[in-house]
């Protein structure tokens, strides 16, 4: 037999999720499939990446001042509780790292974003599935779950990949009946999009030591490349996090995009107006060929396939990469028979109809 290094169990076990994006971002593809800014990025993000005076040479600042101050007045927050990160992602991960002893337990919704899952069980905690109502995160069965070893919620509103959002009034039921030991991470990543009816998850961690928010570039402010992040904390929340995160991993060239393209009002709104056009063409078209959907509040929403008389989801998603258009396949979410498309430029939604139309008639 021979000897070898061997994982830790937790390890071993896991389904690890890997976004099947491709090795290379190929231009020509129709990449619907990642819920990325349809539009692409700040125009000035370019200019400022292409004119900038970064040393390379150097490390970056651990908490990039310039970029923490652009995300304050953008949403007019207190800088000392917002904390950066290598995309939220890293902010998940840490808050796993932080609060859970092995065997304790943190609460996701059925269909969740699957980064969640992922992180508690790296950190040696375990992944307590909260039923959803309906393809919506339910506060009722959050509550359910609780018991003395949770010490995570973690909830996404609107949520990937469901696209639903829950209202304020339920949000604010479900911190009424947490108890404060229990970490509530509320994950904005999509609120960017929203306009109305969304709690200001801002204000619920200012008037809370149980409370965070987390917030990403990655989105409405189209730098997913670049992986960018952040998070506003309670004062204690942030310190632990602060302790334990890398030093230096956002890079200098993310901060420098975070704070411009955080400061390009006009392209954020553009880019608003671009996503509710198209999330609410796309619905026609999809009414006129007899697509089911679920309406989504963010930048995407879900296709339906179950009806057993139509098409199947599988048969959809390969004639539609024939003609080099990717959709995000839902099979690891749990939901085999949908399909989740993201808004993208007017062009390839063009084409994503009529081709879509082609193979529906065929
Ligand atoms: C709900 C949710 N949270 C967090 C993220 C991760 O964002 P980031 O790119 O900042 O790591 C995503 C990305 O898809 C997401 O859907």
């Amino acid at each position: 037999m021979t000897i070898k290094p061997v994982p830790s169990d937790v390890i071993q076990s896991l389904v690890s999720y890997r976004p099947a994006f491709g090795k290379n971002v190929s231009k020509s593809l129709i990449r619907l499939s990642a819920n990325e800014n349809g539009i692409g990025c700040s125009p000035h993000v370019r200019e400022a990446i292409q004119n900038n005076e970064v040393d390379l040479y150097r490390y970056p600042a651990q908490q990039d001042e310039g970029l923490i101050h652009a995300i304050a007045s953008r949403f007019r927050l207190h800088p000392a509780q917002i904390l950066t990160g290598n995309g939220s992602d890293e902010l998940i991960y840490l808050l796993c790292t932080a609060f859970l002893n092995p065997g304790d337990e943190a609460i996701h919704t059925q269909y969740g974003f699957l980064v969640f899952p992922q992180a508690i069980k790296i950190a040696g905690g375990v992944p307590i599935i909260a039923p959803d109502d309906d393809y919506t995160v339910s506060v009722d069965s959050i509550i359910a779950k609780l018991t003395p070893k949770t010490k995570l919620v973690f909830l996404a509103n609107p949520n990937n990949p469901t696209g639903s959002m829950i209202s304020e009034s339920e949000i604010s039921r479900l911190i009424e009946l947490l108890p404060k030991s229990v970490v509530l991470v509320l994950d904005w990543a999509y609120s960017e999009y929203v306009t109305k009816g969304l709690s200001d998850a801002a204000k619920l961690v200012e008037s809370s030591t149980n409370i965070v928010m987390l917030r990403t570039f990655s989105k409405l402010f189209g730098i997913a490349a670049l992986r960018l992040g952040w998070g506003y904390f309670p004062p204690e929340i942030y310190a632990v996090l602060q302790s334990i995160r890398a030093p230096f991993s956002v890079n200098q060239l993310a901060a420098l995009a975070g704070k411009v393209s955080m400061e390009d009002r006009a392209f954020q709104e553009e880019s608003v107006a671009h996503n509710q056009f198209w999330m609410t063409e796309i619905v026609n078209r999809f009414n006129e060929m007899g697509v089911k959907i679920l309406k989504g509040q963010a930048n995407f929403m879900l296709l339906d396939f179950r009806d057993k008389n139509g098409p199947s989801a599988s048969h959809i998603e390969s004639r539609l990469l024939e003609h080099n258009i990717q959709l995000r396949n839902m099979t690891p979410y749990g939901l085999p028979d949908m399909l989740r498309m993201s808004i993208g430029t007017s062009n390839e939604m063009e084409e994503f109809t009529s081709c879509l139309k082609h193979i529906i008639l065929q």
